[in-house]
């Protein structure tokens, strides 16, 4: 599948989606207030992927280092994420996609780490869009617990391969993402699919995530679609 300007689609796309808070701050608001904005654009970005014709997307909503944060703030991104299942998942649902969890439910509370759990077992058999959200998301901890498996299953040695590691991975049977965005203007992986990432393209756009539209995801696939991918090799 290409783009309207010819260029290439990628199948999956990962976001970070950052600068909630220096979005609500901007407007003298709580940053709690940031995160709910944030998470009224979802079900726009989640149709128009979609609709180009993205297989795979990947949001990034709370990593395993936002436990550092202050409690309030943390008990707010829970509430979030418990409201988001509640408010969306019949929609998704619905709309045949597939809802995929990424990281560790153990930390979540029983009721939301069911609630999840849930939502991913209902979705199980869709097949349009899958929607991973990595939340409580670790890249290292990701590696680690896959490494863990591998010990647990007594796995030798020369056995272990980067598909056997791949396969132990929150995202296992997802393809690598091809593009991986960023809001809000930083310039970092903040532990984010580090593994998986390996070969992505990044995109980097000023704009905080509750002003992230269409239009923003329309220009990061314009622009994936003109670069050239070389995975090591030379150019063609
Ligand atoms: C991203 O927005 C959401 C999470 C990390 C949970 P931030 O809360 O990081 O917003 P900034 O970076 O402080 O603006
Ligand atoms: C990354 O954003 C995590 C999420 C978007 C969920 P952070 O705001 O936590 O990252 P740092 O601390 O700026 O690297
Ligand atoms: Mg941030």
């Amino acid at each position: 599948m290409t783009t309207p300007d010819g260029g290439r689609i990628p199948n999956h796309i990962a976001v970070i989606m950052d600068g909630n808070g220096r979005w609500a701050r901007q407007r003298g608001l709580p940053r709690l207030a940031g995160h709910r904005a944030g998470t009224e654009n979802i079900r726009a970005i989640v149709n128009e992927a979609h609709q180009i014709g993205v297989r795979f997307l990947t949001l990034y909503a709370f990593s395993t280092e936002n436990w550092n944060r202050p409690s309030l703030e943390v008990q707010g991104l829970m509430q979030i994420l418990s409201d988001f299942i509640d408010r969306e998942t019949q929609n998704l649902h619905r709309q045949n996609v597939r809802l995929r969890h990424l990281g560790r439910l153990q930390g979540l509370t029983p009721l939301l780490a069911r609630k999840v759990q849930q939502a991913v077992d209902l979705t199980g058999e869709n097949t349009g869009l899958t929607l991973a959200i990595a939340f409580n998301y670790g890249g290292r901890l990701d590696i680690v617990d896959a490494v863990r498996d591998l010990v647990a299953q007594g796995v030798g040695a020369d056995q272990i391969t980067e598909e056997a590691i791949s396969a132990r991975l929150s995202t296992a049977g997802m393809p690598d993402p091809d593009l991986v965005i960023r809001t809000s203007g930083e310039r970092r992986i903040s532990n984010f699919l580090i593994w998986q990432a390996a070969y992505s393209e990044y995109w980097v756009t000023p704009v905080f995530w509750p002003d992230f539209r269409p239009e923003h995801l329309h220009q990061a696939v314009s622009e994936y679609g003109r670069r050239e991918r070389r995975f090591g090799g030379l150019s063609e």
